[in-house]
C-alpha cells in the first residue's frame, strides 16, 4: 500500500483517532477530552472542550521553542521600494501591543473588528492581535469599495475598525479613507471607532476622535509598558470571519473556529505543502482571501515558518523577474499562487529568460490554487523551474486543501488538469441531481459527506438557517461545494467548473448576481446579466448585458461606460468588468430566465444548441449579430 493511501485508509478507518493524533501537535491551554462532539453546531464541533490560543501558537511557542530570533514576517514592497522584517520575539512584541490597543479601545473577547488594509506587515499583525484577545477579525480585500465593504459592516457589526490611509497599485494609489466614510455612511451599523495606519505614499486627515492615528496610539501604548497577554479561549470560539461571494447579493460570513482550524493547518502544512519549521514560506496571495489567511499568516506562523508579505504584481513591479528575485533573496522553499499570476508572467517572459538572473534552487514545490490550472501554464513551469507543479483544490469555505498531491506524505504522479486526491477528513463523492453516487469519469455535483473536518466553516455569521440551506440542504448527508467535476478511476478530482453564479477572475471570487444588481441599479437600465466568459489571462472575465429604459435618451456608449464606473466605485476594480453591450432584448425561455449559459457558449466559441425552451429563436440571432458587431465572436 503508498503511503497516501495508508494514511487516507487510517483516516477513514477511524477519523476520530486520527484527529486525536493531529490535536497533540497544538500546544492546548487545555487539552480536549472530546474530539467530536455532534450536538453542537450545524453538523457538530472539534475539540469543542480544548481552551486555545491560535497566537500563541503562531508566536509565543515558538519562541519559548528558541525560535525567537527567527524571522517571522518578512515585508517586500517593490510597489513601494520598501522591505522590513520582524524577528518571532519582534512580532510577538508587537502584536502585545496593538492587542492591548485594541483593549484599551473597548474590544473585549467576542466583540468583531473588520480589517480593510493593505499587504502591509501591519495587517498581520492585526490579525494577530485580534487573535490573541479573541476578538474576532473580519479582513475584507483592499481592492473591494464602499459597498462590499458596507456589506460587511453591516453583517459583521464592528467595535472598531483597523485600516490604513492608502493602498498602492501600480497606476494609481487607493485612498481608504474615503472608501471607509462612503461604506460607514451606507451601514446601519457604526463602528466605536477607525484605527489609521498613516502610509508615507499618502497621509489621511484624522480627527483624532473616530479616526485616530494608529502610530501615535500605538506609542502611547508602547510607553505605557502594558501589553496584552493570550486569552484562554474555547476551541470552538471563532477566531474570524471571512466573506465570500454568495449567490445572491448578501456575501457568506464563513466562520472559523479556533481549535479545528490549528489541528487542520498544523497538519496540511507537513502533510500537504511539505514545509518545516525554520523553512520560508511564501503565498503571493492577499491577506483578503482564504489563501491569506490559511497560507500566509496562520498556517505559515503555526508551522514555524518565515512568511513573506509581498506588496506587489508579478509583472510589471518591476518586471515579470519579480516572483524569481523574492525567491532568490530569501531562499523560499514553498511557493503558493493563483495560475494567473504565471499565466501573466508567461505572457510577458515566455522564455523565461528572467529567471536566468536568479538562483532558485531553494524552491522545492510550487502550489497552484483558486481556479482551474490550465495544463500549458503547468508544463510551463514544470520546464522551467524543474521541480513539482501541484494543482490543488479548496474554497474558502473548508479553509485548507480538500483535494491535493500530499507532497509530505508521498509525492503521487501528476495528471495534469486534476488536483489530485482527496485529503483525509474528505470523502468526496460525485452526485446527479437526484442525490445519487456517480460512477467514474462522469461529471456530476462535487459533494462532501458529512461530517466536514476539522478547519472548515462552522456556519455562517449569526445565520445557521443560511449556513443549511446553502450547503446542507440540496443533497442531504453531504456539503454541497457548488464546484461540478468527475473523479477519474484512480480517484483523481477533475475540477470543472461552478454550478452557480460564482465567477473565479484571476483567482479572484465574485459574484454575477451581484454584478447585475449594480448594473440593474442604473436609472437607465431596464434589464441586465452578467456572464463570465473565458480569459487567456484572468480565467474568466465578466461582460455585462443591459437592455435601455424604452424613455432612455442618452447614448448608449455613454450608459455603458457609466455602468463600468458603477462597477468599480461600488464592488471594486477587481471586478474587472471593462465590457457592457447593449442589446434591444435578452435571450430568455418561456417561463422569463435569462439564457446565460447559452451566451457564455457563443462567445467561447463552444458548440451550443438553440435552448428548446428558448421564447423568441429570433432574440438569439439579434445577441449574435451585436456580439459580432462588438467583435466578441473569435
Ligand atoms: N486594491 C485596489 N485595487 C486593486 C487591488 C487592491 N488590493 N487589487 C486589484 N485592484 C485593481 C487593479 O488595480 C486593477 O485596476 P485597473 O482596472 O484600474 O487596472 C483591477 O483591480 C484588476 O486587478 P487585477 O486582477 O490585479 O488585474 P491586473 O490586470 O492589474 O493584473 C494579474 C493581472 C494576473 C497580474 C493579477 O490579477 C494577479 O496578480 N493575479 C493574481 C491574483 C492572486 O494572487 N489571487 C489570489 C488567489 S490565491
Ligand atoms: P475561493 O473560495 O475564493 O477560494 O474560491 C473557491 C473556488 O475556486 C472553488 O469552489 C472552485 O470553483 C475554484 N477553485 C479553487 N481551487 C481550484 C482548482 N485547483 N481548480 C479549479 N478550481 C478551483
Amino acid at each position: 500500500m503508498n503511503k497516501y493511501e495508508d494514511t487516507y485508509h487510517r483516516w477513514e478507518t477511524d477519523p476520530l483517532q486520527f484527529w486525536d493524533d493531529a490535536s497533540a501537535a497544538i500546544e492546548w491551554m487545555r487539552s480536549p477530552s472530546i474530539v467530536f462532539y455532534d450536538r453542537k453546531g450545524p453538523y457538530g464541533t472539534w475539540f469543542s472542550d480544548g481552551v486555545c490560543n491560535t497566537c500563541f501558537n503562531c508566536l509565543d511557542r515558538h519562541i519559548i521553542d528558541g525560535r525567537g530570533e527567527q524571522l517571522a514576517l518578512v515585508y517586500d514592497s517593490p510597489i513601494t521600494g520598501k522591505k522590513s522584517s520582524l524577528t518571532y520575539l519582534e512580532a510577538k512584541e508587537e502584536v502585545s501591543i496593538l492587542a492591548q490597543l485594541l483593549l484599551n479601545l473597548g474590544v473585549k473577547k467576542g466583540d468583531t473588528v473588520i480589517i480593510y488594509m493593505p499587504m502591509i506587515p501591519q495587517t498581520a499583525l492585526a490579525m494577530l492581535a485580534c487573535a490573541r484577545i479573541g476578538a474576532i477579525h473580519s479582513v475584507v480585500f483592499g481592492g473591494f469599495a464602499s459597498q462590499e465593504l458596507s456589506e460587511r459592516i453591516n453583517d459583521a457589526q464592528p467595535k472598531i475598525i483597523l485600516s490604513a490611509s492608502c493602498g498602492i497599485e501600480p497606476n494609481r494609489v487607493v485612498e481608504y479613507k474615503p472608501l471607509l466614510e462612503e461604506a460607514i455612511e451606507l451601514s446601519d451599523h457604526k463602528p466605536d471607532a477607525n484605527l489609521i495606519f498613516q502610509r508615507t505614499e499618502l497621509a489621511a486627515k484624522l480627527d483624532g476622535n473616530t479616526f485616530l492615528d494608529w502610530d501615535i496610539e500605538i506609542a502611547k501604548v508602547r510607553e505605557s509598558g502594558k501589553r496584552a497577554d493570550c486569552v484562554p479561549l474555547a476551541s470552538s470560539d471563532p477566531l474570524y470571519i471571512l466573506y465570500t461571494s454568495g449567490t445572491t447579493g448578501q456575501p457568506k460570513g464563513v466562520v472559523r473556529d479556533n481549535g479545528g482550524h490549528m489541528v487542520a493547518l498544523k497538519w496540511a502544512m507537513k502533510n500537504i505543502y511539505n514545509v518545516n519549521p525554520g523553512d520560508v514560506y511564501w503565498a503571493a496571495s492577499d491577506f483578503g482571501w482564504v489563501v491569506g489567511h490559511t497560507n500566509i499568516v496562520y498556517g505559515a506562523l503555526l508551522q514555524g515558518c518565515t512568511t513573506i508579505i509581498f506588496e506587489g504584481k508579478p509583472i510589471g513591479t518591476p518586471d515579470a523577474g519579480v516572483f524569481w528575485r523574492v525567491i532568490e533573496d530569501y531562499k523560499v522553499s514553498v511557493v503558493f499562487s493563483a495560475p494567473t499570476a504565471f499565466r501573466a508572467i508567461k505572457k510577458e517572459d515566455p522564455t523565461a529568460l528572467a529567471l536566468e538572473d536568479h538562483d532558485i534552487s531553494s524552491l522545492h514545490t510550487l502550489f497552484l490554487a483558486g481556479e482551474r490550472a490550465d495544463t500549458d501554464t503547468i508544463i510551463w513551469l514544470e520546464n522551467n523551474l524543474n521541480i513539482p507543479v501541484i494543482d490543488h483544490w479548496w474554497q474558502t469555505e473548508s479553509g485548507w486543501p480538500m483535494a491535493a498531491n500530499p507532497m509530505g506524505i508521498q509525492e503521487l504522479p501528476i495528471k495534469y488538469g486534476s488536483s489530485s486526491v482527496p485529503m483525509p477528513g474528505y470523502t468526496i463523492h460525485i452526485l446527479d441531481e437526484n442525490g445519487d453516487s456517480l460512477p467514474a469519469n462522469t461529471l456530476g455535483a462535487i459533494s462532501i459527506k458529512l461530517p466536514l473536518p476539522p478547519g472548515c466553516l462552522m456556519s455562517l455569521w449569526k445565520d445557521d438557517q443560511r449556513f443549511v440551506s446553502s450547503y446542507l440542504d440540496q443533497y442531504p448527508g453531504f456539503y454541497h461545494t457548488a464546484d461540478a467535476g468527475y473523479m477519474d478511476e484512480d480517484g483523481y478530482l477533475f475540477i470543472m467548473s461552478r454550478t452557480d453564479d460564482i465567477i473565479n477572475v484571476a483567482g479572484h471570487r465574485l459574484s454575477t448576481g451581484v454584478m447585475e444588481d449594480v448594473l440593474s441599479g442604473h436609472e437607465d437600465v431596464a434589464e441586465c446579466c452578467v456572464i463570465g466568459i473565458a480569459d487567456d489571462l484572468k480565467g474568466q472575465i465578466p461582460i455585462g448585458v443591459i437592455v435601455l429604459n424604452t424613455t432612455t435618451i442618452k447614448l448608449c456608449s455613454d450608459i455603458e461606460s457609466e455602468c463600468v464606473q458603477r462597477i468599480r466605485n461600488k464592488i471594486g476594480a477587481v471586478a474587472s468588468l471593462r465590457t457592457i453591450i447593449t442589446v434591444d432584448r435578452l435571450p430568455k425561455t418561456r417561463s422569463g430566465k435569462i439564457l446565460r449559459g447559452t451566451m457564455r457558449e457563443i462567445i467561447d466559441g463552444h458548440d451550443w444548441k438553440m435552448p428548446a425552451t428558448i421564447d423568441d429563436p429570433q432574440v438569439m440571432s439579434e445577441i449574435i449579430s451585436v456580439f459580432k458587431t462588438r467583435s466578441l465572436l473569435g
